[in-house]
């Protein structure tokens, strides 16, 4: 879809759903898209029940029409498996298909994402409708990808899931020894003598509610369950994908992943994928740098390569608690996001607003009123015109980022099963941090995993490395020592791959690197706001959690000031090698990391894409591919605003051209593409 030689634009449209529709409005349908500059169609996502009403009978006579009319209307089609929901039939008949949750509760029929991925029924109906769609439409030239299901998510804790369970364990650590070792089972006689003692680790085994958090006894369990829970549900999407290139292997494969979804661990996923693509629904009023970071972490995955924004609302969601509007210019902004970081389409959930069930008042690009004089429809036609003028020019394009963040899903669920020491502790958050101050300076970032390679980085940033699994300390030493800078926070190095504690002082596998060692944290309740170390001549706050640690090389930046570890570092830099490893001891404040970053970028000769004040509300990023250098600049912010240029330029969206050190002026939620010259 993203790769595809035939397609020579930004792709642009979305899920629809004609099915739904009586087949008088599809032509009035078409009629709209082509107003809208639509050119591709996501089709077929909830049409499982359509298309199979029993073990044997198939009906695509529907989905045929569908497929022959969008075919003469010149669009381009995104086919979707349809097995994000299965049918009614099939629960009845086959309940093992039925999900059960951590309570022991087996659900009925109903709701959607709702089947178990180890149901041997799920898998063998899925796989088959996949093989007969891809038989039936491969001759179809304007599929541009599968769509295999629909956001998959979620757990399951059925019988079925807890066999599959044992299976999984046994291969992947031969013997209820070595079992027992990794779970450290020894703790509370928990000593498995045989795999079918294992049962998986639910509300009626291992996890607990404290203080309304949900905690485990055996983090160990807990975490192999979630890295089990994720595979088994990579395994569906594998068993689809591979029916569908039976017949169609030339057809790119996705699905559509949900940016930082803690469940599922994307990085696995995205080795599984032709491409990525994610649906973008950043929460109105968020700050813009959560949304930049699911954009990063969604290029990340697939080690930088470019994906497809699958879905966001052309206006509102339904399901915040407020829905709140777009404002004129957002879905603008927001599309142009999705394209700085790595996007190569550009499509919406939904092009026909439904009538019944949950998501009736969901945007979409037809609304109920059903004609193209809406705020909405006419802003989407404007970006439509838009894209189709700015053509090939910024497909396929890379983020030159000399600095990476560490984002990984074990240190994740890691950290969040943790039974202390902190309930504020926040992998996610914390790694955020860091995110938004390099990208609010204008620093291009790769949001990595432990398993990709660090040879394009002069900066590697891996906060609340809790979890340092088995090789990655020495990819980090070699970075290190060959002159790159790492940085690394509070709560690092304590644990191997299976949450066992490593012995002989924190931060285990990474104090040599740092030339520090811990000896113990402090707890920062969050309504104590007085810790505070002081830095380069300012005091900032310490939360959290406060490290007090020793000097075993390393030189302090800063003290705590209070407390009976005033005088003890906050802040360390070790010199190791070539290069030089930091290490900050608490959560602090966003002036704090500005000024910490100040420092290290300078010393690493990284610099800013564009110039001038970072806290201003211009996110600025560049792709570059054949064609050239494209900078992106986005006002995110309530009023106008400017950064300068560095190199000069033109700006393919308003024809004008900067030179060098000039300066760019946007308005509110207004955008520049500018196509850099060198
Ligand atoms: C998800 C789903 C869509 C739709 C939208 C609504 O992204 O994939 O089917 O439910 O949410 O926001
Ligand atoms: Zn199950």
């Amino acid at each position: 879809m993203i790769e595809n030689e035939k397609v020579k634009k930004v792709l642009y449209g979305g899920d629809y759903n004609p099915e739904q529709w009586p087949e008088e409005i599809w032509e009035e349908d078409m009629r709209l898209f082509s107003l809208a500059g639509i050119d591709v169609v996501t089709l077929n996502v909830f049409s499982w029940a359509a298309l199979q009403r029993d073990e044997i009978t198939y009906d695509f006579s529907k989905l045929d029409k569908i497929m022959g009319l969008v075919k003469k209307n010149g669009l381009n089609v995104c086919l979707a498996t349809s097995t994000g929901a299965h049918p009614a039939w099939m629960a009845r008949k086959y309940p093992d298909i039925l999900r059960t949750d951590n309570m022991g509760i087996k659900r009925k029929f109903g709701a959607r994402h709702n089947s178990c991925p180890n149901s041997p029924t799920y898998r063998k109906y899925s796989v088959a409708l996949a093989e007969r769609l891809s038989q039936r439409y491969k001759d179809y030239d304007n599929i541009v990808s599968w769509h295999i299901s629909n956001e998959y998510g979620g757990e399951c804790y059925c019988e079925n899931c807890e066999k599959a369970f044992r299976v999984w364990l046994r291969k992947k650590y031969g013997t209820i020894e070595e079992l027992n070792r990794v779970w450290n089972t020894s703790f509370w006689g928990h000593t498995f003598y045989d795999w079918e003692d294992v049962v998986l680790p639910d509300m009626r085994s291992e996890e607990f509610s404290w203080n309304g958090v949900q905690k485990t006894n055996f983090q160990g369990i807990s975490l192999d369950y979630k890295r089990f829970n994720s595979d088994s549900i990579l395994e569906c999407f594998k068993l689809e994908r591979d029916a569908v290139k039976k017949h169609t292997p030339q057809i790119p494969v996705t699905t559509n992943l949900m940016g930082c979804y803690q469940p599922l661990d994307y990085q696995k996923w995205g080795k599984e994928m032709d491409f990525v693509s994610w649906d973008s629904y950043p929460i109105f009023g968020a700050e813009y740098s959560h949304n930049a970071m699911y954009h990063d972490v969604m290029r990340g995955v697939k080690q930088g390569k470019p994906f497809a924004l699958m879905e966001q609302t052309p206006s509102v969601s339904n399901w915040h608690a407020y829905c709140a509007l777009k404002r004129p210019g957002v879905m603008r902004l927001l599309s142009y996001q999705a394209m700085a970081h790595g996007g190569d389409t550009v499509m919406f959930f939904q092009m026909r607003r439904s009538i019944g069930a949950c998501e009736k008042y969901h945007g979409a690009v037809i609304d109920h009123v059903g004609t193209e004089h809406t705020r909405v429809f006419r802003e989407i036609s404007a970006l439509g015109k838009e894209l189709k003028d700015l053509g090939d020019k910024t497909l396929g394009g890379r983020t030159p980022a000399k600095a990476a963040i560490v984002f990984d899903w074990d240190n994740w669920w890691a950290t969040s099963l943790s039974a202390g020491p902190s309930d504020a502790m926040d992998y996610f958050g914390e790694v955020y941090q860091y995110y938004r101050t390099l990208l609010k300076m204008h620093i291009p970032v790769d949001m990595i995993g432990v398993e990709d390679s660090l040879s394009d980085y002069k900066i590697l940033v891996a906060p609340m490395l809790y979890m340092c699994k088995d090789g990655f300390d020495e990819k980090i030493r070699s970075f290190v020592k060959d002159g790159g800078t790492f940085v690394t926070t509070y709560f690092s190095g304590y644990v191997e791959d299976h949450d066992l504690v490593i012995t002989g002082g924190y931060p285990g596998r990474l104090r040599d690197i740092l030339g520090i060692w811990v000896e113990e944290s402090d707890a920062i309740p969050p309504e104590k706001t007085w810790h505070t170390f002081h830095y380069e001549h300012e005091t900032y706050p310490a939360e959290i959690l406060c490290d007090l640690l020793h000097l075993e090389g390393a030189e302090s930046l800063g003290e705590y000031d209070n407390d009976f570890y005033a005088g003890m570092p906050a802040v360390t830099v070790h010199g190791f090698g070539k290069g030089k490893a930091y290490y900050v001891a608490a959560r602090s404040s966003e002036t704090f990391y500005n000024k910490f970053f100040d420092r290290i970028l300078k010393e690493q000769g990284v610099e800013p894409v564009v110039t001038g004040e970072f806290e201003t509300c211009i996110e600025a990023t560049v792709r570059e591919n054949e064609k050239g250098s494209f900078l992106f600049l986005l006002n995110h912010g309530e009023s106008v605003g400017s950064v300068t240029l560095k190199q000069g330029g033109t700006d393919l969206l308003s024809g004008r051209e900067y030179g060098p050190g000039a300066e760019v002026s946007l308005e509110a939620k207004g955008v520049a593409l500018i196509q850099l010259k060198h």
